[in-house]
């Protein structure tokens, strides 16, 4: 049974390496030409997931469809996919355009019509006169692009990439993930993208499945993950978090208000939160949503007077934490460094946060 839509669907899909459950009961769907990234640390099951899409790992049970074909049995050259891994294996002592061809070379194409579809995939990753280069000539990024073009030339129906710009350094890395961005939207088709670079997955994908544990945690658009995460650790993994104990004293019109400690009682809508009067909750709110100022500002629903413990500017923002009586972690603050901005004053002195309700995001203690 898939989703309508789904080009890719996971259905219960298990993993068990001997006894160890390294995937557990994935139901997942993936959009037709989607950038789908796979986001979580070391160890959670990216690869595994991915591998088993490949059909270089079989599932222990469940079902994985792809253009709604399933997949158990089918061997990894007769599925519709292709992968780019992080150490991009080039041949040496093969050029650029042979790279490229190599997985040509069972198929009976004339030599115009294989060398016309390596001229394409040149232009594609934008090296169009390196087709003469020899592959050890080149550098890291201008392989991955190499790698790129050889798993693209075959047209699979899905490109599955694990952690392809890994071994970038940080410039190069965030050039190449722009032009993987473009080139996606380019060839349209869907990308299953593997990365435990939180910016990385945010700058690339039209939706992200945030994983730990062989499960996924929450799947959702870059910024439905950033603005509603459902839980702490999804909070957390995503930037930074501002966590705060509180207590629902009445739910009213889909608001509750919540008395919350060291930031007194707030108001904030509660969505499809099964939530009642005694419930324990954590209230989060981003560093940025805060508005730091000397003096108590006038028009922002809510303030609290803190203690500027700390500050470090860094350029086009500055970070502050900032103690509240009652709350037992500083509290986080950044802000834009709009307009020229002073050196930062003394710092052990009072201050008011301020922010209103949009700002909440009101997290179940589970
Ligand atoms: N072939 C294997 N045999 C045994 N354990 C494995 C095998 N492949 C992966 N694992 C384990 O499964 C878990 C998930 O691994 P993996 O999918 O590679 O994680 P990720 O790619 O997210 O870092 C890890 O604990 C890893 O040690
Ligand atoms: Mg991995």
């Amino acid at each position: 049974m898939t989703q309508d839509n789904a080009f890719i669907s996971f259905r219960n899909v298990n993993k068990f390496f001997g006894k160890y459950q390294a995937i557990d009961d994935v139901s997942l769907d993936i959009s037709h030409g989607e950038f789908f990234s796979l986001l979580g640390s070391s160890g959670c099951g990216k690869t595994t997931l991915l591998r088993m899409l490949a059909g270089f790992e079989a599932v222990s049970s469940g079902e994985i469809y792809i253009d709604g074909q399933p997949m158990s049995g089918v061997p990894p050259h007769h599925r519709p996919v292709n992968m780019v891994f992080q150490n991009y294996a080039i041949f040496p002592h093969l050029n650029v355009r042979d790279n490229i061809a190599y997985g040509l070379r069972k198929q009976k194409l004339s030599r115009a019509k294989r060398n016309d579809m390596v001229d394409d995939m040149l232009e594609l990753i934008k090296l169009p006169e390196y087709g003469d280069h020899k592959a050890t000539q080149l550098s890291g990024g201008q392989r991955q692009r190499i790698a790129l073009a050889r798993a693209l030339i075959l047209k699979p129906k899905v490109l599955l990439l694990d952690e392809p710009l890994g071994a970038l350094d940080k410039q190069l890395r965030e050039q190449m993930q722009l032009e993987l961005r473009a080139l996606q939207k380019t060839v349209g088709i869907t990308f299953v993208f593997v990365t435990h670079d939180q910016e990385e997955a945010l700058t690339l994908s039209d939706r992200i499945a945030v994983m730990s544990e062989g499960r996924y945690l929450q799947v959702d658009t870059p910024t439905g993950l950033y603005e509603n995460p459902v839980s702490r650790e999804v909070a957390s993994f995503i930037g930074t978090m501002n966590f705060f104990d509180g207590t629902v004293t009445s739910i009213k019109d889909g608001n509750a208000v919540i008395k919350v400690d060291g930031l007194g009682e707030v108001s904030a809508p509660v969505g499809t939160m099964p939530l009642m009067a005694g419930n324990t909750v954590t209230v989060a709110i981003r560093p940025e949503k805060f508005l730091l100022t000397d003096d108590k500002p006038d028009g922002l629903q809510y303030s609290v007077k803190g203690q500027l413990n700390n500050a470090a500017y860094l350029g086009e923002r500055s970070h502050y934490y900032v103690s509240i009586e009652g709350v037992s972690q500083p509290t986080a603050v950044s802000t834009q460094n709009r307009g020229r901005t002073k050196e930062i004053e003394a710092q052990n002195r009072p201050v008011w946060l301020s922010w209103d309700s949009a700002a909440i995001v009101v997290l179940k203690d589970v």
